[in-house]
């Protein structure tokens, strides 16, 4: 066998992911040299502090605050800061220099993706980021090598472990948003701002990433539609599971064809939804993720795992390491990241699916009539209606005497058609309120 020098390795960040990294590293060091054909040498951990508490044991000698001078010289950069600066320009500086860089920053690569991506091409290096969406589970691999021969046509997944954990606790222990945060937050799930995570901001940038790899276009994180899930309520969970359904935040990625304009093009977006409880994703409890791929030859596919945590992250991103290693040993330029399909990004208003909307109406004759004739004239196709008889209003919490709750569930529909419904239900003399719209997906 040749011999090949040792690969430099160095390591920004030692904090819940970034220590355990250096841990493997330096206790798996002979494995993944076997593994590699080369041996890993950590050159220097980069940190703010040198006296911060770690989750792992790493030498003092290896710990700097000089990330610039760490990364001269460095084969392998993997860059665990987070945030935008310095992760970028210390990034485009080890590009620029030839080393493969190793991140799982997707705030950063949903913001600078493709400068970075570029600085990457130039030199014939290669950025890896599998890390950067589903924690351990390997998800960009799949979509960047084992999927490549194939077209994927769609992607719905669970990618947030703390809004899927917190709709969880409302499901299964009745709690509400707030009550739900607080447990998450004292689990250690939810960041102290939780913005990112429960606005859906998160759950976007890794939309973004999984749109533009599986469909060689550049989707922007801004071109992701978000909701979060600070609107969702209680009474809606409840009410989902009685009509057998749960609530999930998903991300879906799509090619579709805007029925407005028959323009072809991809879709990305973030929100709220109702999926049976037949289906997998269903099951995804707790703070996993979960992400679903339906390609034309493979048909679906499932792949659910941990989508955070230190140590379940750094799998990935010790994968990726040995992937750089062993590129380095064989040589070659790096692969570029494909975008060569350069599809238009479809606004939200062509994407077409199911609804379930509630609305408090007047219990009086013809009332059932006329809501569907709205429905009617807006092109909406009526598939299921249910009534109870309403003792208050769910928005206001007032009573509601006289009223009846419609439940009513649509065929697939478009976006902009649904919107053009529930505006008119809203002025309607009839209506008293829309008490929640959610779509519906997986049946
Ligand atoms: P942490 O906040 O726990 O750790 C950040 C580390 O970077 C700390 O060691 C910190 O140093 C160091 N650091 C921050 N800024 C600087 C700077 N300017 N110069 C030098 N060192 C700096 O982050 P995580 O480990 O949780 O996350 C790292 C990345 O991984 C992020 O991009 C995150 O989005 C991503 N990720 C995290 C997951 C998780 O479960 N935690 C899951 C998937 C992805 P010090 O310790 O001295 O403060
Ligand atoms: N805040 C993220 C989550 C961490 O809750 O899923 C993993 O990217």
């Amino acid at each position: 066998m040749i011999e090949y020098r040792n690969l430099r390795v160095a390591l920004l960040g030692a904090g819940s992911v970034g220590a355990q990294v250096a841990h493997q590293l330096l206790t798996h060091r002979d494995e993944l040299a076997a593994r590699i054909g080369a041996g890993i040498e950590l050159a220097g951990v980069a940190v703010r502090s040198l006296d911060a508490p770690r989750d792992t044991e790493i030498p003092r000698e290896l710990l700097t605050t000089d990330a610039e001078s760490l990364i001269t010289g460095a084969d392998i950069v993997v860059e665990l800061m987070g945030g935008l600066e310095p992760a970028r320009t210390l990034i485009l500086q080890a590009l620029s220099s030839g080393a493969d860089v190793i991140t799982a920053n997707k705030a950063l690569l949903a913001t600078h993706g493709p400068e970075l991506f570029e600085a990457a091409e130039q030199v014939g290096a290669q950025l890896y980021y599998e890390a950067a969406v589903g924690g351990a589970i390997p998800i960009i691999r799949p979509l960047r090598d084992s999927l490549a021969g194939d077209r994927v046509t769609r992607i719905m997944g669970i990618v947030n472990g703390t809004t899927n954990f917190i709709l969880d606790r409302m499901d299964a222990h009745g709690e509400s948003m707030e009550e739900a945060l607080a447990t998450a937050t004292a689990l250690g799930y939810a960041e102290a701002d939780p913005t990112a995570d429960v606005g859906g901001y998160d759950a976007a940038q890794k939309a973004a990433i999984l749109a533009s790899l599986a469909f060689h276009t550049l989707v922007p994180a801004d071109a992701v539609y978000r909701e979060g899930i600070t609107e969702v309520t209680l009474e809606q969970v409840v009410a989902a599971r009685k009509a057998g359904y749960v609530v999930k935040l998903l991300a879906i990625c799509e090619r579709l064809t805007d029925p407005a304009t028959g323009v072809d093009g991809v879709s990305a977006r973030v929100h709220p939804a109702l999926i049976p409880l037949t289906h997998p994703l269903a099951a995804v409890h707790g703070a996993n993720n979960a992400v679903f791929v339906e390609a034309e030859a493979a048909g679906p596919l499932m792949f659910y795992g941990a989508g955070a945590g230190g140590i379940q992250t750094a799998s990935a991103v010790l994968g990726d390491v040995v992937s750089a290693a062993r590129r380095h040993v064989a040589g070659g330029p790096g692969v570029a990241e494909s975008t060569h399909a350069d599809l238009p990004v479809l606004p939200i208003s062509a994407i077409m699916t199911r609804y379930q909307i509630a609305l408090l109406v007047a219990d009086e004759p013809g009332v059932l009539a006329h809501v569907a004739a709205l429905f009617q004239s807006h092109g909406v196709s009526v598939e299921t209606v249910q009534q109870s008889v309403a003792a208050v209003d769910p928005l206001s919490g007032a009573e509601a005497p006289s009223a009846a709750t419609l439940v009513i569930g649509t065929h697939e529909a478009s976006e902009a058609d649904l919107a053009a419904t529930v505006a008119a239900l809203t002025t309607s003399s009839v209506v008293h309120s829309v008490t929640s719209v959610l779509r519906v997906e997986g049946l």
